[in-house]
């Protein structure tokens, strides 16, 4: 294995070439990545034609003592309906007292509330009432019989006879990745409620992330953040694409929308914003998906394609616009003056193929462009294989497939023409059988790729995997980088290969060639990086090997302007089997292991196990 480290053959690689895509898919963000742990908080998610279904809220009580329905009687101009609770008995009717756990409701949040010892929660919901009340709002566990925190509302008929807003904390006293949340009481009357929240108050940056769930994608560096999807950006049906102005403002004003693509209610609580703010907390460049008019079972009418195109351009202006702009200062009264930093904007997803994608395009493109020069636009017509017939800074392209294809693929861009748009892989994922929900042999057949794509980085710009999330209790696409449930996360195998490439962007290529007679199963990589932190240089050397055989390999290090010090530290992912998965049984069965490496040099034996992913950083003097 020859690496050529000297400067003549090295090249910078791309800033942004490894990131993240994140879709509302699997559940994702609203139920995952998203802290908000009461599902339809609005009780919209039934519809606007009331009386409708409020699931997964459930009442609390029999027909004899309490009633509940919805109506549109909010104040919320957006967000009409609310729910009602006649309740019928009271304990200080002897000829109809409540129950001894009183009468309400209550919501399961997203398949069970984590609720943790000493958290506290931050609680907003709102009521309306010409009675007297005495309401209960409690966390408990799944039954209702083990209460971890609790707040009384005691009101007279004056208090909350117009809407009124109000906000609490809960701490627990408990922990119970299973609870739920009970508003109830044993007093006859009629409460209306809406817009019930439930916020845990520890979050990734104070910004509403679930802070696990953050945390894993920090950990990756990624450095562009690419959202709302895939399908879920363009809906199957117009009705039910996301908008991002029906997604800003305060939480309570906003409708939610169906995601009809992946088949949830969403609460929209992770919004325009909250993307802009979570690609910034994570050091990343947003890449916003839009709508292009195009959705996967309908399309405009060519006559409204300008108020969408003004619609993205607002879209722009919300997020980088000056704060006393229209779209900007609306941006600042969510607490955020300064423009967020988005420079690349996707006209849309996967429908190059569509008749009037090219015309729909080149209208956002001529606009943006005008609008703002420096904004990079991308097609989602592949030119990997010709050239393309529209302008373009970059062309998307998704790679689904098998394992041993996508072990093949790292030569996908070996052909393409080195003059015009350079490529974005936003989504790659091996697929089928051999991913099962996340295997081993996916994740080296994903390494050899992206080998191919570090070497093709004159041209390749930037990639991400696909999907990124999945909550294992509403998978609807496998394999996903990272599942999770209501307390518990792990990586699958492909999370923990993606380790091995953070240290990618802006680092310095070197080619390198392998030679291991009749063995076509290795691929391998070299790079330096620089930690800023510490301003150390490694050079960085992954060899995967998708073969079933042990490799000895002399790796032979040349033109290095610095010595490699004597230490460095060797990383392997493998396991026993190809089809190995993490589970939340065993969330460590195929993970990085790290071992140090006593004698490293510009020389050195190495053994590549059979089907790993093995990484040798070496400390450069
Ligand atoms: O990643 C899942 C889906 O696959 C995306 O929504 C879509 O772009 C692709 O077809």
């Amino acid at each position: 294995f020859n690496v050529d480290a000297s400067s003549q053959s090295a090249r910078v690689m791309p800033d942004n070439l490894f990131g993240i895509f994140f879709e509302e898919i699997n559940h994702a963000g609203a139920g995952g990545l998203w802290a908000e742990l009461v599902s339809n908080r609005g009780f919209e998610a039934g519809g606007k034609n009331t009386p409708s279904i409020f699931d997964p809220w459930v009442k609390i009580g029999n027909d004899s003592n309490i009633l509940v329905s919805t109506d549109r009687i909010s104040t919320l101009e957006r967000n009409e309906v609310a729910l009602k609770m006649e309740v019928l008995c009271d304990n200080d009717d002897n000829s109809n007292p409540c129950p001894s756990q009183g009468v309400g409701v209550y919501n399961p949040g997203f398949w069970g509330m984590n609720i943790e010892d000493g958290q506290v929660y931050n609680v907003v919901l709102y009521i309306l009432s010409v009675d007297s009340i005495d309401l209960s709002v409690s966390l408990t566990s799944s039954d209702g019989s083990q209460n971890l925190a609790q707040h009384t509302i005691e009101a007279d008929e004056q208090e909350f006879s117009s809407w009124t807003r109000i906000e609490f904390e809960l701490e627990s006293s408990g922990t119970n990745s299973n609870s739920r949340l009970q508003i109830t009481t044993s007093k006859c009357g009629t409460i209306w409620l809406d817009q019930v929240s439930v916020m845990p108050s520890d979050t990734f940056m104070g910004h509403g992330f679930r802070k696990d769930l953050a945390s894993m994608l920090a950990d990756i560096k990624p450095r562009f953040l690419r959202f709302p999807g895939g399908s879920y950006s363009q809906g199957r049906r117009l009705a039910n694409a996301f908008r991002w102005k029906s997604t800003v403002g305060s939480w309570e004003q906003r409708p939610g929308h169906f995601n009809d693509v992946w088949n949830y209610w969403t609460d929209d609580g992770l919004g325009f914003f909250e993307f802009l703010q979570l690609a910034e907390d994570l050091g990343a460049l947003p890449v916003w998906v839009i709508h292009n008019g195009i959705s996967l079972n309908d399309q405009i009418n060519p006559s409204s394609l300008p108020s969408f195109v003004e619609d993205v351009l607002d879209g722009i202006e919300f997020a980088r616009g000056d704060p006393e702009s229209t779209w900007g200062s609306v941006r600042t009264e969510m607490g955020h003056p300064n423009p967020f930093e988005l420079k690349f904007i996707s006209i849309g997803n996967q429908e190059c193929g569509n008749k009037n994608y090219k015309a729909n395009y080149l209208k956002f493109y001529t606009a943006i462009k005008a609008a703002y020069p420096d904004m990079k636009v991308v097609t989602n017509c592949d030119g990997s294989n010709g050239q393309l017939d529209h302008p373009a800074d970059l062309y998307d392209v998704h790679v689904y497939t098998s394992a041993s294809d996508m072990f093949s693929k790292s030569q996908l861009f070996d052909k393409t023409s080195r003059n015009g748009p350079k490529a974005f892989v936003s989504e790659y994922a091996v697929t089928g059988n051999d991913a099962g929900k996340g295997t081993l042999v996916a994740a080296l057949a994903e390494a050899g790729f992206l080998m191919g794509l570090e070497r093709n980085s004159d041209i390749l710009e930037m990639a991400s995997c696909a999907p990124l999330f999945v909550n294992n209790n509403d998978r609807r696409f496998n394999p996903d980088a990272i599942v999770f449930n209501s307390s518990m996360q792990f990586g699958t195998p492909s999370y923990w290969m993606q380790q091995f490439f953070k240290y990618s962007n802006s680092a310095t290529y070197h080619p390198s060639t392998i030679q291991a007679s009749n063995y076509p199963s290795l691929l391998a990589s070299a790079l330096t990086w620089e930690d800023t932190d510490s301003n150390r240089k490694y050079l960085k050397l992954k060899i995967v090997n998708y073969g079933s055989k042990v490799v000895s390999l002399k790796m032979s290090i040349s033109g290095l302007e610095t010595k490699i010090s004597s230490g460095g530290l060797k990383t392997i992912l493998t396991s026993s089997k190809l089809s190995d998965e993490n589970s939340f049984e065993e969330p460590n069965k195929v993970v990085p292991v790290m071992t140090n490496i006593s004698r490293a040099g510009e020389t050195m034996s190495v053994a590549i196990a059979p089907y790993s992913l093995t990484s040798f950083d070496l400390l450069l003097e």
